[in-house]
């Protein structure tokens, strides 16, 4: 059965045991009010250590003012029965003042530069900072060999691959498929604000991406695809803050044939429908 742990002494002694057995610890982050997505890097994490820890924790620090720290669906009672048939022994549930002992404002921050600037670092200045705050933090209380991070995330999961790198931390950084819903829509927690007319539009954004995917594998230009894309989205209702093609690295423009370009591809899209904003991707290969 899954141990519910909300002080850091409890959580070291059990780790600390895992670790004496010569157990592998996988390691899944999230900010609670779990579906299918989450439950899919449990199993990912189950098949790659000895033990699996799920981190529940709404993170303040990487919120923006005015986005939806406040109204983020907190359900745990659902969360740790889901995790239970998951199989996850440990779900880490600390307080925010557990969490940041000196208060949010003199906490040491992590911050990684360059790929932070651009779509999502760019749409929501110093949301990244927060989120690899909080996730260096983490790593640092459960000490996981293996942690798994969604690719539904794809620059969060670029970002903490470059944050793990360049600050040693022993840790294997795990990506997992993306959780769709069947009409193509991702899996979110932020789903349920959605009306039943926005819910309606909402897998308009898969198919933008599947659009661009088609449009620059046919040979199309990809500045076109991505006009096109956004006119489509903006044609639905939404609010469009990106909807582009880029490299993996994602700083660069998808035309950068560099030396050792495998012509591996993303498109990303982050669009608005009424105050919800919704994030997707799509990895592809133009040949
Ligand atoms: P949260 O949004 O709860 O997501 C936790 C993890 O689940 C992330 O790695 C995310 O990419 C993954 N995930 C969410 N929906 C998914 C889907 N439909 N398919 C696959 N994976 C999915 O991301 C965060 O929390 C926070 O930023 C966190 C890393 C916990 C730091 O606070």
């Amino acid at each position: 059965t899954v141990e519910v742990v909300g002080e850091l002494a409890a959580l070291r002694a059990r780790i600390d045991g895992w670790k004496r057995e010569g157990l592998r610890v996988g390691f899944v982050p999230t900010m609670g009010n779990l579906h299918a997505g989450h439950y899919s890097l449990v199993r990912l994490a189950r098949a790659n250590a000895d033990r699996v820890v799920a981190s529940i924790f709404v993170n303040p620090t990487q919120f923006g003012p005015g986005e939806d720290y406040e109204r983020y669906p907190r359900t745990p009672d659902a969360d740790v029965a889901g995790l239970q048939a998951a199989g996850c022994d440990l779900a880490w549930m600390p307080t925010v003042e557990a969490m940041y002992p000196l208060g949010t404002a003199r906490a040491v921050r992590v911050q990684v530069p360059g790929i932070t600037d651009v779509l999502d670092g760019a749409h929501r200045p110093g949301h990244f900072d927060g989120v690899c705050t909080v996730v260096a933090r983490l790593f640092n209380q459960v000490r996981p060999d293996v942690a798994v991070f969604g690719r539904k995330d794809y620059q969060q999961l670029a970002v903490i691959r470059h944050m793990v790198h360049d600050l040693a931390f022993p840790i294997e950084v795990l990506g997992a498929d993306i959780v769709r819903e069947d009409d193509g829509l991702a899996r979110s927690s932020r789903n349920q604000y959605l009306s039943a007319e926005e819910r309606a539009k909402a897998p308009a954004i898969h198919r933008a991406l599947l659009a661009m995917r088609d449009a620059v594998q046919d040979g199309q230009g990809w500045r076109q695809a991505e006009a096109a894309a956004a006119a489509q989205l903006q044609a639905e209702g939404f609010e469009v803050d990106y909807a582009v093609l880029r490299t993996p690295l994602l700083v660069e423009p998808p035309e950068a044939a560099a030396p050792g370009d495998d012509g591996r591809r993303v498109a990303l899209v982050a669009a608005r429908l009424g105050r919800t904003r919704l994030i997707d991707n799509l990895e592809f290969s133009l040949h």
